[in-house]
């Protein structure tokens, strides 16, 4: 079978090589999917270019943590999924319900990922898709979407209608947060370092956006359109670097959730601001098998649509990974197989 490896210390794209595998069969409890279509995270470049969690990887390494597919074939004692089945890999393999205890390991680093034709795993690290949504949509899912819906939905106090939702960036994990703040009956504000995608964030039903490229104290901004109430969950995406402008932002018993880290590790925070108005943050990792498959019944029930923006064959997989990159998309990027 046709796959991508990452290559063992790969610090650049230039360590993204095609490869073949001989085709692989499942074991006791295991199933084959065959991959239809794998989406990027911005966890994917860090991993690309060695800056993830632990440096460059250790062995060679199929990337990409988020696929959907269907079931080629299952191994002896697989009783949840039959061959033609429509399914998606859970991110973290191993984390089925409740809490997390542990830091399951996660496909794409360290496990081998999705940008295979086919991939095997075990049948709990397995979930069902939404029947209404295609395959590009569902691989936009175990990583971006339900980091999403963990934020709004499980982590803390969850989202009601009539709240205010404020997503950080218009990638993957905040588009998502808005297709489901809107669903909820929230409304939503974005920020962008674009006004075009500020308009397409907007088209999806954000009610706001505040370009921060040109208003760099966007809390400010965000304060003045909520008549000076705030924010009652924030999507944090942007960590050290945009904290303290989140804590001032917050509403009184507001929420942020703490998820990524894109404006930078390091900043000048102030959690005494938080602390004021009984704010809560609350740190997010992704989510168990149990949040997606409730998260893709909310998927079904309100029609929801992931937005994928940009979609890249197999063979143009480098180009896909620059595209993510360059940030030259709203939503995701999906490649298909
Ligand atoms: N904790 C978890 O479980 C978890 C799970 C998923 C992702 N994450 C993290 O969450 C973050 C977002 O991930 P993603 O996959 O959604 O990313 P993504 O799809 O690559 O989206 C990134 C977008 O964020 C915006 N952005 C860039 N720099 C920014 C800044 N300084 N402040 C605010 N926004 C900025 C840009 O949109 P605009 O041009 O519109 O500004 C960019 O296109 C990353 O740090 C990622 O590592 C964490």
């Amino acid at each position: 079978m046709k796959i991508y490896e990452l290559q063992k210390g790969a610090t650049s794209l230039d360590g993204l090589v095609r490869a073949d595998r001989p085709d692989p069969r499942p074991g006791p409890r295991e199933i084959v999917i065959r991959v239809r279509a794998t989406s990027l995270n911005y966890r994917d470049q860090m991993i690309v270019t060695g800056n993830y969690f632990g440096g460059p990887v250790s062995r060679n390494t199929i990337p990409l943590s988020d696929g959907a597919g269907e079931v080629a074939a299952v191994g002896a004692g697989v009783t949840r999924f039959k061959t033609g089945d429509r399914v998606a890999g859970t991110f973290f393999q191993g984390w089925i319900s409740g809490p997390m205890v542990e830091r399951f390991p996660a496909l794409g680093n360290p496990l081998d990922g999705t940008l295979a034709e086919h991939i095997v795993l075990h049948e709990d690290g397995v979930v069902a898709i939404p029947p209404s949504i295609s395959f590009e949509q569902a691989a936009t899912l175990p990583c971006a979407g339900l980091t999403a819906w963990n934020a709004l939905m499980v982590s803390g106090k969850p989202v009601k209608p009539g709240d205010t939702v404020l997503c950080l960036g218009t990638g993957g994990v905040s588009i998502a947060a808005l297709q489901f703040a809107k669903a909820a009956g929230a409304r939503v504000i974005v920020t962008s370092s674009s006004d075009e995608k500020i308009k397409r964030a907007c088209i999806l039903g954000a009610s706001d956006g505040v370009n921060y490229k040109r208003f760099p104290d966007w809390e400010k901004e965000v304060l003045r359109l909520t008549g000076g109430r705030g924010a009652d969950h924030i999507i944090e995406n942007g960590g050290a670097g945009s904290l303290t402008r989140s804590f001032e932002v917050a509403a009184f018993g507001g929420k942020v959730a703490l998820i990524g880290f894109l404006a930078g590790g390091k900043g000048d925070i102030n959690p005494a601001i938080l602390m004021m108005k009984s704010g809560a943050m609350v740190g997010i990792g992704v989510g168990s098998r149990a949040m997606f498959e409730d998260m893709n019944r909310a998927i079904e029930v309100n029609k929801i649509k992931p937005l994928v923006d940009k979609v890249f064959p197999f063979d143009q997989a480098a180009d896909a990974f620059r595209c993510q990159a360059a940030g030259d998309f709203v939503g995701k990027v999906v490649i298909t197989l």
